[in-house]
């Protein structure tokens, strides 16, 4: 399929979806407030692939990413809360150890550069398509 639809209005905050898209995953994920603090208040200096939040996203809440490692393609964790995060609160990939914050955007380890924002758009405040 060249896109693909998501419904956004269960997803909790906090809470992240795994979504299918070119045979990628994508992750949609409806960020706290404190992520979206904690993602807005690093100084761009400070990053390997420098990158506002805004820059990153159309709507605050909601982060979306191609779920795919920048260094050689695993599929990081932290969709779930269980899961290892990362020092940075976003998603932490076990292959190699890199380490994504809440903006997707690599911190620490071998990754060059930050997780892809896939092309998408807002169909209604509930629903995004990806593509
Ligand atoms: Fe993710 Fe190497 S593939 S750190």
């Amino acid at each position: 399929l060249a896109s693909t639809d998501v419904t956004l209005d269960h997803i909790a905050e906090g809470q992240a979806v795994t979504v299918m898209w070119r045979g990628k995953p994508v992750f949609v994920r409806h960020r706290t407030a404190a992520e979206i603090q904690e993602a807005k208040d690093v100084p761009l200096g400070q990053l390997r692939d420098p990158a506002s939040d805004q820059d990153r996203v159309q709507r605050e809440p909601w982060l979306v990413v191609v779920g795919v490692c920048t260094h050689l393609g695993c599929v990081p964790l932290g969709q779930k809360s269980t899961d290892p995060r990362g020092d940075y609160g976003g998603w932490f990939c076990p292959c190699h150890g890199s380490h994504y914050d809440t903006a997707g955007r690599i911190r620490r380890g071998p990754a060059p550069t930050n997780l892809a924002v896939p092309e998408y758009a807002f169909r209604s405040d509930t629903q995004i398509r990806i593509g």
